[in-house]
C-alpha cells in the first residue's frame, strides 16, 4: 500500500490521515486507493467502532482533486474520474460505523466534498471550506453539487457552487456545514476524545441510528417513519438493548458488546 493515506487506531477509533503536506493533501489516484483500502480496514476491524478522516501538516485537510491529474482528463475520463471519487466517498457515507472529519486546514474541491461525506466535521479555526472549481472552468465532481444543498440548503449552495469563495470555519458552522469548531491545536484530540465516546455506545444501535438518518435524506417522511420503526423493532432484539436498559435501572453503567 502506498504511504499517501496513514492508518492509525487509538480507543476503538481508527485515524486515517491523508499525508501529502507539500501538495495540500490535494487527492490524487494514490490518495484515493489508500483511502478506499483503508476504509475497508478499518470498516472490517472489529475493534474498530468510530472513523476519523484527518489531514497531515498544519495548513490542509485537503486542498482538492490533485489539478495535475485533473487537467489531462478528456470528457470520458472526466467521467470516470468523478465516479471513481464519489465511490470512495460513498463507502464513508455508507459505512456501518460513524466517520468523523477533523478539518484542519484548507477543505476545498475534493477536500469540501471528503468533509461532507463523513457524517459530522469538526473544524479547527484556521480551517476554510469552499467549491472553487468554477474558477477552473469545471464543476464540483466528488458529490459538492449534491451534499451541499443537503447541509447548508439551495441557496447558500448556489452561493459556493457558484462564487467559488472560500468560507472560514465559524461562517461554516453557522450555516450549518460544520458541527464544532476548536483552537487548532485541540482539534484531534477532542475529535478522537468523541470519537472514543462513540465508540463505547452500543454498535448495533450506532449502525442503526446511521442508517435511519440516511434514509431520511432518500425517501418520504412516510417511509422513513416505517423504516425507523423496523430498524427500532431489530434493536430492541438485541442483547445490548437489554443491557442498556438493565442498567439504567439498576443505576449503574452499561457495557456492551455488539450483540
Ligand atoms: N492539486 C494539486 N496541487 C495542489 C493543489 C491541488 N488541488 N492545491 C495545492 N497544491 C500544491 C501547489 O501546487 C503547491 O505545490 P508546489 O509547492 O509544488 O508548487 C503546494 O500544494 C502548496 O500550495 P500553494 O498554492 O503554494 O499554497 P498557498 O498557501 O499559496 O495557497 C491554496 C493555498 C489552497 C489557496 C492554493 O493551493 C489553491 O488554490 N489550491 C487549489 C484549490 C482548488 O482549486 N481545489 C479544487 C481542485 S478541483
Amino acid at each position: 500500500m502506498n504511504d499517501t493515506v496513514l492508518l492509525s487506531r487509538e480507543d476503538g477509533v481508527a485515524i486515517l490521515t491523508i499525508n501529502r503536506p507539500d501538495k495540500l493533501n490535494a487527492l490524487n489516484s494514490d490518495v484515493l486507493t489508500a483511502l478506499e483500502a483503508h476504509i475497508a480496514t478499518a470498516v472490517e476491524d472489529r475493534s474498530v467502532r468510530c472513523i476519523v478522516v484527518t489531514g497531515s501538516g498544519p495548513k490542509a485537510f485537503a486542498a482538492g482533486a490533485d489539478i495535475a491529474e485533473l487537467h489531462t482528463n478528456d470528457a470520458y475520463a472526466g467521467r470516470l474520474f468523478a465516479e471513481r471519487g464519489q465511490r470512495v466517498f460513498a463507502a464513508l457515507e455508507r459505512s456501518a460505523k460513524p466517520v468523523i472529519a477533523a478539518v484542519n486546514g484548507f477543505a476545498l474541491g475534493g477536500g469540501c466534498e471528503l468533509a461532507m461525506a463523513c457524517h459530522m466535521r469538526f473544524a479547527s479555526e484556521n480551517a476554510k471550506f469552499g467549491q472553487p472549481e468554477i474558477n477552473l472552468g469545471i464543476i464540483p465532481g466528488y458529490g459538492g453539487t449534491q451534499r451541499l444543498p443537503r447541509l447548508v440548503g439551495i441557496a447558500k449552495a448556489y452561493e459556493l457552487v457558484l462564487g467559488g469563495e472560500m468560507v472560514a470555519a465559524q461562517e461554516a458552522h453557522r450555516i450549518g456545514l460544520v458541527n464544532r469548531v476548536y483552537p487548532q491545536d485541540e482539534l484531534l484530540t477532542a475529535t478522537v476524545a468523541f470519537a472514543s465516546a462513540l465508540a463505547a455506545k452500543a454498535p448495533l444501535a450506532l449502525t442503526a441510528c446511521l442508517e435511519a438518518v440516511q434514509i431520511s435524506g432518500d425517501t418520504s417522511l412516510l417511509e422513513g417513519l416505517h423504516a425507523e420503526a423496523n430498524l427500532f423493532g431489530r434493536i430492541c432484539g438485541t442483547e445490548d438493548f437489554k443491557e442498556g436498559t438493565d442498567a439504567f435501572l439498576a443505576k449503574r453503567s452499561a457495557s456492551f458488546t455488539g450483540k
